[in-house]
């Protein structure tokens, strides 16, 4: 296993490029819906072409929104993932999907947020948050950026794999802002980038009973659940299976290095190599000090009935 840490300040370009819902799609950024569908083990499934502005670059054939686990919702709310239900039919991804539950930054006093935080980080801020105001506890879904097959059907292409486990403190954000496209053409890869329950949904461990067991971390649970996706199906996409890279940033790189240790995940099966960009485990920030000061808090908040809807949940136990 090729362990590769790298320290970033931010992550480079977030180069979106965001196409309109109409078919035939915007001209100008020469995006159209692909002539071809692929076959997932869970249905069929029809993407968009999208060629970036560089004359260098070579189309790439994007997914949004695919589901890889069944919706974390109702009696699945604290659950470990389920694997997702067949679909007839054929699903149109051009939609992202809606990101998981959670509480923004507030960046609307600029003096103030500045006061904290760079100048860099707030354009930063800037771009991402505008991919965030669609949420629902309905989230586990992935984006896939593959290079287009240039119309050779069947053609057997099999391109490394890249998954991107977005950071941000466990608490906040979504795959869908990092737009893979560029890196997808560029490199040669199918880039996958991944929503995963975040905050109290993601990470509360609610050690119910009376003895401690395993911390539930749901959130690191979803990140295998859509490894084991992207194993059983990336192939169809022009994916290579057995070369699968897992890329974390910031908190996202801790949950790579989790996952490297953890025995939930079988070596060299879901994933081949590991970049961590600013973090690890190691990190003093990747894990709490104290998990039973996080059940006590838990304990004292028995009126938060995981009936209430996601806003009022995360409310309740934040006060
Ligand atoms: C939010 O996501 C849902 C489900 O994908 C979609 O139906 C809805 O149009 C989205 N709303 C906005 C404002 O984007
Ligand atoms: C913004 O923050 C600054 C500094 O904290 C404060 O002086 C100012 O009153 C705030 N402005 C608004 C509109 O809240
Ligand atoms: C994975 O892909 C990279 C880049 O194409 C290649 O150098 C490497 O040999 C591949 N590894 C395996 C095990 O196929």
């Amino acid at each position: 296993m090729l362990i590769l840490v790298v320290y970033f300040i931010t992550l480079p370009a977030l180069t979106s490029k965001v196409v309109s819902g109409e078919t035939p799609m915007d001209e100008k950024t020469q995006t159209f819906i692909s002539s071809r569908v692929v076959r997932t083990k869970y249905g069929d499934i029809r993407g968009f072409i999208v060629t970036p502005e560089s004359r260098y670059l070579e189309p790439v054939e994007v997914f949004r929104g695919v589901p890889y686990a069944s919706p974390p919702v109702g009696s699945l709310r604290f659950m470990p993932p389920v694997s997702g239900a067949q679909w007839s039919g054929v699903k149109i991804a051009e939609e992202f999907s809606p990101v998981c539950p959670q509480v923004l930054p507030d960046i609307r006093n600029e003096t103030a947020v500045l006061k904290r935080i760079s100048r860099g980080r707030l354009e930063y801020l800037k771009r991402i948050l505008p991919f965030l105001t669609n949420q629902s506890e309905d989230c586990l879904y992935l984006n896939i950026y593959a290079p287009a097959q240039a119309g050779v059907r069947d053609a057997v292409a099999r391109y490394p794999v890249l998954v991107f486990v977005h950071g941000e403190s466990y608490e906040w954000s979504s795959g869908n802002p990092y737009d893979g496209t560029v890196l997808a053409s560029h490199a040669g890869l199918v880039v996958v980038t991944i929503n995963y329950r975040l905050g109290i949904l993601g990470f509360l461990n609610p050690r119910s009973d009376e003895f401690p067991r395993s911390p539930a971390n749901y959130g690191l649970m979803d990140q295998i659940a859509a490894l084991h996706w992207i194993k059983e199906n990336v192939a169809v996409f022009g994916g290579d299976p057995t070369n699968v890279t897992l890329m974390g940033h910031g908190t996202g790189a801790a949950c790579v290095h989790f996952l490297l240790t953890s025995l939930a995940v079988p070596e060299g099966l879901l994933f081949h190599r590991a970049i961590l960009m600013s973090g690890s485990g190691l990190s003093p920030w990747s894990l709490v000090a104290d998990p039973n000061k996080f059940a006590a808090i838990v304990a004292t908040h028995a009126n938060c009935s995981p009936e209430l809807t996601p806003p009022l949940l995360l409310r309740c136990l934040r006060e």
